[in-house]
């Protein structure tokens, strides 16, 4: 099998990039960070978007790399005979049921696709727009099929590999969807009552800060950056050794905190502005933006193209997914990519249908996913890096590119200690929570 790689730097991160940017900006940032009180959840998803989401996704593109191998190899490459390996499996598992409910909200935007091209979601009221996004969750062929065109093209793409598939398509639209979100962006905050969502957004209120709160923040770091389950360190393996690991995951970090930022300021101005309630979960962005999207000029167009290019955002993501369970499924029985990116689309779709048809399904999913299963895998991702890798491999691998990485000191500090530390603790408080124990007061 011929080894699979990107033939430029900006192939790499680019396709990185795509993976990270997806519905987990615009559809799950600004959810979750509406269930959680605004601000001061904001300012707490910064501090462990730097303190520990960077470090595990360095510490996936080193361990990718150095092996040269997707997830499940590397870790039997790097560690022989140990259990380490694990980590891929948890990945696998953690791709499934992430894929699961990402087809579904992926098939809901390509239905809104549509609904905004043939003119549907003109002129809505506001009550209208609420009522189209409960008619369309709770309808279960819709949903089915829609998750199902969704699923399809991403397993297309997924069969035609690497380089034509995923760097090609995520290269040339993802700037363009920047450019529509700045300018839908522009357009809130200059609504009537925007003020309140920018202060929301931007002005903490840390009364509101519960240990679920950021427990939240910590998996949806996770979740935005595609880490903690091996989508990175397989994206790892495909970079060239000539490339600065950690210069390119601190491009991928904040191309993917900006976006979810501007997300933000896209949708909350909005929320207060039409009387929407900004903690009622994952309906939020389907909502709220058909209203702001029939108060501007060429609404209709920017509708469509916006839409469009959600998808877009969503597809070069689901495709890291599916592509992690693939390549598993290559490497375990040894058949053809093709053949294999069918098996592993018939499983996803079954899980699929699951998540269409229950919103508890759909929640749990969604839930434990994101908030379990992401910072579990991290934390065996960074123990990963002292105990079995330590201080000099790591730093070789990321300085192969032959400049120096000047924060080596810092990075190797965060990884052994801080974020390992952060990760359990955050995980304890929140299990004591759940069992309503209180330590705080
Ligand atoms: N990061 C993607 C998003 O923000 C979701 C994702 C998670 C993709 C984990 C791959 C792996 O939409």
């Amino acid at each position: 099998m011929a080894k699979e790689g990107f033939n430029s730097k900006m192939g790499a991160i680019a396709a990185a990039a795509g993976s990270a940017v997806g519905l987990g900006n615009i559809w799950r940032f600004p959810y979750v960070l509406g269930q959680n009180g605004g601000a001061a959840f904001l300012l707490i998803y910064v501090l462990f978007m730097m303190l520990i989401a960077m470090p595990v996704l360095i510490s996936e593109f080193a361990i990718g790399r150095k092996a040269g191998l997707p997830v499940l190899g590397a870790f039997k490459t790097l560690a022989p005979g140990k259990k380490w390996y694990l980590i891929g499996f948890s990945g696998v598992l953690c791709a499934f049921v992430i894929s699961s409910f990402y087809n579904v909200v992926s098939g809901w935007t390509m239905y809104y696709t549509y609904l905004s091209a043939t003119g549907q979601l003109a002129s809505l009221s506001e009550g209208e727009v609420a009522a189209t996004f409960q008619q369309t969750s709770s309808d279960p062929v819709l949903c089915v099929i829609w998750m199902l065109v969704m699923l399809g093209l991403t397993g297309f793409v997924v069969a035609r590999g690497v380089e034509k598939g995923i760097e090609q398509y995520s290269k040339v639209l993802m700037p363009v969807l920047l450019l529509l979100i700045v300018v839908v962006c522009i357009r809130a905050v200059s609504l009537d009552g925007a003020s309140e969502g920018v202060a929301f957004l931007l002005s903490p209120d840390f009364s509101k800060l519960s240990p679920k709160a950021i427990f939240e923040a910590l998996g949806q770091s996770f979740f935005s950056l595609s880490i903690g389950m091996g989508t990175m360190t397989t994206y790892g393996s495909y970079i060239s050794k000539k490339q600065n690991l950690s210069s390119s995951a601190v491009s991928v970090a904040m191309i993917d905190f900006f976006i979810a930022f501007l997300a933000g300021l896209m949708i909350f101005p909005c929320a207060f502005a039409f009387g929407i309630n900004p903690g009622q979960g994952p309906g939020l962005v389907f909502v709220t933006l058909p209203n702001i999207f029939n108060q501007m000029p060429m609404g209709q167009l920017v509708s469509v193209a916006f839409f469009f290019l959600l998808v877009v955002a969503a597809l070069t993501s689901s495709i890291s997914l599916l592509e992690v369970v693939v390549t598993f499924v290559r490497a375990q029985y040894g058949i053809r990519r093709k053949t294999s990116t069918f098996i592993a689309c018939s499983l996803v779709a079954v899980f699929g249908v699951a998540c269409s048809l229950s919103s508890t399904i759909f929640n749990f999913f969604d839930n434990f996913s994101a908030n379990v299963l992401l910072p579990g895998g991290a934390l065996f991702i960074v123990l990963f890096v002292p105990l079995v890798l330590g201080k000099k491999q790591m730093r070789d691998e990321l300085e192969a590119h032959g400049g120096g990485f000047r924060l080596f000191e810092a990075y190797y500090f965060l990884t052994k200690y801080v974020v390992p530390f952060a990760i359990s603790l955050i995980f304890i408080v929140n299990i004591l929570s759940w069992m309503d124990i209180k330590i705080f007061d």
